[in-house]
């Protein structure tokens, strides 16, 4: 089973991911986590330009290609053998990112990110892609005091420097990307507490499981 998590920055994806491993764990599957930018080690060093201040002049195609080349690299290298093997795997971002934050929230053309994606992928779409939701002023505030605390302002800081109004694109093109994907979408709203949030992400892993088992 090949999950993935979606949403603007903040939404407490790596809360709720936690959570999940801990559920599907307790349902007898094995569990491997992963993430986009960075899942990889050409990954790594993806991630790593991808996410840096110091890239500010990256061209939007430059970043598209990318962002495809890290997940080509991330599907080939440990997502399908993880699969293969009979392993569930839940990855923290993949392809819907793209076609979200550089198609709705950049302006490059959904259908043609689909397309570029399912090219990279070779085919391989998640089972469930769970959309935590939020209104951009919560997410934001949220990612900007973690990144505080961690101290990583200047190190990951580029998506949280964008405008309000691009972020407000990217939650409206989630939106509107997984109402046209409603087979494997789910969508969580997000405002919650933890255990409001997960309630709901236990119920979207739920139905999952049992669609597998049928
Ligand atoms: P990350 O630190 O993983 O953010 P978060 O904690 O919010 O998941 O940073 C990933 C950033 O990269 C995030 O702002 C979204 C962006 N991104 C894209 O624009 N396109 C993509 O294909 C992916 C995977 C991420």
């Amino acid at each position: 089973m090949f999950v993935t998590f979606e949403g603007i920055e903040g939404t407490g994806k790596t809360t709720q991911i936690a959570r999940a491993v801990e559920h599907l764990r307790e349902n007898g599957l094995e569990v491997e986590t992963t993430l986009e930018p960075g899942g990889s080690r050409l990954g790594r060093e993806l991630r790593r330009i991808l996410l840096s201040m110091e890239s500010r002049d990256l061209t939007g195609r430059a970043e598209l290609f990318l962002y495809l080349a890290d997940r080509a690299q991330h599907v080939e290298t440990f997502i399908r053998p993880a699969l293969m093997r009979g392993a569930a795997v839940i990855s923290d971002r993949y392809a819907d990112s793209t076609v979200v934050y550089q198609g709705y929230g950049r302006g490059l053309d959904p259908n043609l990110l689909h397309r570029l994606n399912d090219t990279a992928v070779d085919g391989l779409w998640p089972d469930l892609t769970i959309l935590l939701d939020i209104e951009p002023e919560t997410g934001l505030k949220r990612a900007f005091d973690r990144n505080i605390r961690e101290g990583k302002q200047n190190k990951e800081g580029r998506f949280e420097a964008e405008a309000m109004d691009f972020h407000q694109r990217v939650r409206e093109g989630y939106l509107t990307w997984a109402a046209l994907n409603a087979d494997r979408f789910a969508v969580v709203d997000a405002s919650g507490s933890p255990d409001e949030v997960f309630a709901q992400v236990r119920d979207a892993l739920d139905r999952a499981l049992a669609i597998r088992q049928s």
